[in-house]
C-alpha cells in the first residue's frame, strides 16, 4: 500500500484522514493515510522519516505551511507565490511541493456554493499566510475588483506587490475598508484559530453577500452568526478542506473524487 500522511501539530483532530481514506475507498486506490505530529521545533526531521520510510506524499496544516515549502527541493509557481505548502509529493528522488489550499477555496465556493468569482468583487480581510495562499486562484477566477484589508496595512500592501502580475489589488488597513459593496468577505485572519471576534466596519457585512471563513468547526461560528445576523449568507472553510484534500488526492493518484457526499456527511457530523 503506498504511504500518505497529514503532518501538523496539533494534529490529533485532522479530518485529513478520514477524508482521504473515504476518497481511497470511493476510487479503489489501495493507499494509507495516517496522521503524523512533528515536534513544533522539527517539522524537516518528522517529514524526512516519513519520506525515508517509503512515504509517496504528506499534507501538511499548521503551523507548518511555510517549512513544508522549504523543505522541499522544488516548488509549483502558486506555491512560490504562497511561500507555502500544504502538499508534498515524492518525484524522482525528490520532493516537490505544491498549494492546494486556494484551488480548494474556489472549488468550493464555485462548485459547491455556486458563487460566480468572473466580474465579482471581493474583500480579503487578513494578510497573513492563510490569506497569502489563496489570493493567486481567486484572481485567476477573474474577479472585477480585489481588496485586501489588514490590521497592519503594510502587510496587505506587500500581499497586493506581490501578486501584483496577478491581478489588480488594492491594500488597506482595516478601518479603511472603502464603503463599496462586496459580494464576498472572506476571513483569512487567524481570528476563528484563536477563538477571537474580527471586528469589520459595519459597512462591510452587506444582506445578499457572502461570508466566508478559511476556518472550520466553533472557531468560526463569531464571524459566520455575525455575517448572518447583518443578512449574509454564510460558510465556514469546511468545504476548502475537502475541495483541497482531493485535490491533493488527485495530483498524487491522477483520480480526483467527488467530494459532495462526504462533505455532506462532515457537515451533518459537525451540525
Ligand atoms: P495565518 O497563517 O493563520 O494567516 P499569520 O500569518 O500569523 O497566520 O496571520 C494572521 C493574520 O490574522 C494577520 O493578517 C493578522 O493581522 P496582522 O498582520 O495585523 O497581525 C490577522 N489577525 C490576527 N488577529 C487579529 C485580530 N484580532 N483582528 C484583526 N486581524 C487579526
Amino acid at each position: 500500500m503506498d504511504r500518505y500522511a497529514v503532518i501538523g501539530n496539533p494534529v490529533s483532530h485532522s479530518l485529513s484522514p478520514a477524508i482521504h481514506l473515504r476518497f481511497a475507498r470511493q476510487l479503489g486506490e489501495p493507499i494509507e493515510y495516517t496522521a503524523l505530529l512533528a515536534p513544533l521545533d522539527d517539522f524537516a526531521g518528522e517529514a524526512r522519516r516519513f519520506f525515508d520510510g517509503g512515504g509517496r506524499g504528506a499534507n501538511v496544516t499548521l503551523p507548518f505551511k511555510i517549512d513544508a515549502f522549504r523543505f522541499a527541493g522544488h516548488a509549483t509557481q502558486r506555491a512560490w507565490l504562497a511561500g507555502a505548502a500544504n502538499f508534498l509529493a515524492l518525484e524522482g528522488d525528490g520532493i516537490r511541493a505544491d498549494n492546494t489550499d486556494g484551488i480548494g477555496l474556489v472549488a468550493d465556493l464555485v462548485e459547491n456554493l455556486g458563487v460566480r468569482l468572473e466580474g465579482s468583487r471581493i474583500l480579503i480581510v487578513g494578510a497573513g499566510g492563510a490569506a497569502r495562499g489563496v489570493i493567486a486562484p481567486l484572481l485567476e477566477a477573474g474577479p472585477l475588483r480585489m481588496v485586501i484589508a489588514n490590521r497592519t496595512a503594510e502587510r496587505a500592501r506587500e500581499l497586493a506587490q506581490r501578486f501584483a502580475a496577478k491581478g489588480s489589488v488594492e491594500a488597506v488597513a482595516l478601518g479603511a475598508i472603502p464603503k463599496e459593496e462586496f459580494d464576498l468577505v472572506l476571513n483569512a485572519t487567524s481570528t476563528s484559530t484563536h477563538g477571537q471576534q474580527l471586528a469589520l466596519p459595519a459597512h462591510v457585512l452587506r444582506a445578499g453577500a457572502l461570508a466566508y471563513d478559511l476556518a472550520y468547526g466553533p472557531g468560526a461560528a463569531s464571524f459566520l452568526s455575525l455575517a448572518r445576523a447583518q443578512g449574509m449568507r454564510a460558510s465556514d472553510g469546511l468545504g476548502m478542506l475537502v475541495e483541497q484534500a482531493a485535490e491533493s488526492f488527485r495530483l498524487w493518484r491522477g483520480k480526483r473524487p467527488a467530494t459532495a457526499e462526504i462533505l455532506a456527511e462532515l457537515r451533518s457530523r459537525s451540525a
